[in-house]
């Protein structure tokens, strides 16, 4: 079995300018935010797999029941012999697609991408252990930024599981999808995941659990931040949030100060102070309709070839074709 192949276009030296940039631009602006691509460190990445099995986070279960019904499709349907994976995480569902697309004998290149550098590599060794016949390319990389750096050749089919389109801003998205359509070459394709507007109960519950997962989950971002630029914020003083904004469509979390405080970031040079009660907002999660997800995707130049839900709706996959 061959060693996976490892491109780092985001190490330490990149990451630290990233961070000071975001920190001080969403703790200076008002409201004040934080970028969540910084959810994602180790311990994050872990919080992240525990959130995928909570009885109230549903997208994960709804995905993989999609993936096992329609691999098979997606196998055909793509034709593809390289596996692009974006935001791919522990890749643990994307096992499904690999079953299907190795049964036909079409695959031979299986390229994870994601942020979070030890997530990816652990990822990468597993399954090259699982697929000895597959090749492993994995890059370590912010899908914002360096999707021009894929790996070319073959016929390719990128996969973006998770809902995770739903955590960019409608500007972004539409950015990314123009990034993702540049990559590809016509007859490509795009697998994507997406959440789906259903009962607000139901959405708020999944980014607020019982068991308070979520909730250390978007207050890790502080930690990352106390590690990384010398902050000294205290997570307790912070109460995790989640609401549903119908009109936008989106899931918003935020961390709520529970009381007034200044925080000081040693390296940024910088006290920001809350008052109690204050509001930052940390994340967004879109949930789609069918129609809006085939028009966001035809604005790009992508035709929706196929769409299927769980048998309770709430989640859906496409594949789409590039022009
Ligand atoms: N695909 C998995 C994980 C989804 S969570 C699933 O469906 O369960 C979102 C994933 O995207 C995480 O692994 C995170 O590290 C990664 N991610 C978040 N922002 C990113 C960015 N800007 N560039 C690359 N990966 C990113
Ligand atoms: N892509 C996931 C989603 O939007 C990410 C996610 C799940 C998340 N739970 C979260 C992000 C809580 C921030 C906070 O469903």
């Amino acid at each position: 079995m061959p060693e996976p192949e490892l491109d780092i276009h985001l190490d330490a030296d990149e990451w630290a300018p990233q961070l000071r940039n975001d920190v001080l631009e969403g703790l200076t602006s008002s409201p004040k935010t934080l970028p969540p691509k910084w959810f994602y460190d180790d311990r994050g990445s872990d919080l992240f797999d525990q959130i995928t099995r909570l009885p109230e986070y549903y997208p994960t279960e709804a995905e993989r029941q999609i993936l096992h019904a329609r691999a098979g499709e997606i196998a055909a349907l793509s034709a593809a012999d390289t596996l692009i994976e974006l935001g791919s995480g522990t890749s643990d569902k994307t096992r499904v697609l690999l079953d299907a697309f190795t049964a036909t004998g079409q695959l031979v290149r299986f390229v994870p991408f994601d942020v979070s550098e030890q997530t990816l590599i652990d990822a990468a060794k597993v399954i090259g252990e699982d697929y000895p016949d597959l090749r492993i390319h994995g890059v370590v990389g912010d899908f914002e930024r360096h999707l021009g750096t894929l790996p070319s050749g073959g016929r390719r089919v990128i996969v973006f599981l998770g809902g995770t389109i739903g955590n960019f801003a409608p500007a972004q998205r539409r950015d990314f999808l123009e990034q993702v359509v540049a990559t590809l070459n016509p007859g490509d394709s795009f697998v994507l995941g997406t959440d789906l507007v259903k009962d607000s109960g139901r959405l708020v519950a999944a980014y607020d659990d019982s068991q308070g997962v979520t909730a250390e989950f978007n207050k890790n971002v502080l930690s990352v931040v106390n590690k990384h630029l010398d902050a000294n914020f205290d997570p307790d003083t912070f109460e995790h949030v989640a609401v549903f904004d119908e009109e936008n469509a989106w899931i918003e979390m935020r961390l709520r100060s529970l009381v007034d405080q200044t925080v000081h970031i040693a390296d940024l040079d910088l006290d920001v102070s809350f008052a109690a009660g204050e509001e930052m907002r940390t994340e967004i999660s879109a949930k789609f309709t069918r129609d809006r997800v085939a028009d966001e995707l035809a604005d790009v130049g992508l035709d929706l070839l196929d769409w299927w839900t769980d048998t309770a709706g709430d989640y859906a996959l496409s594949i789409s074709t590039c022009r």
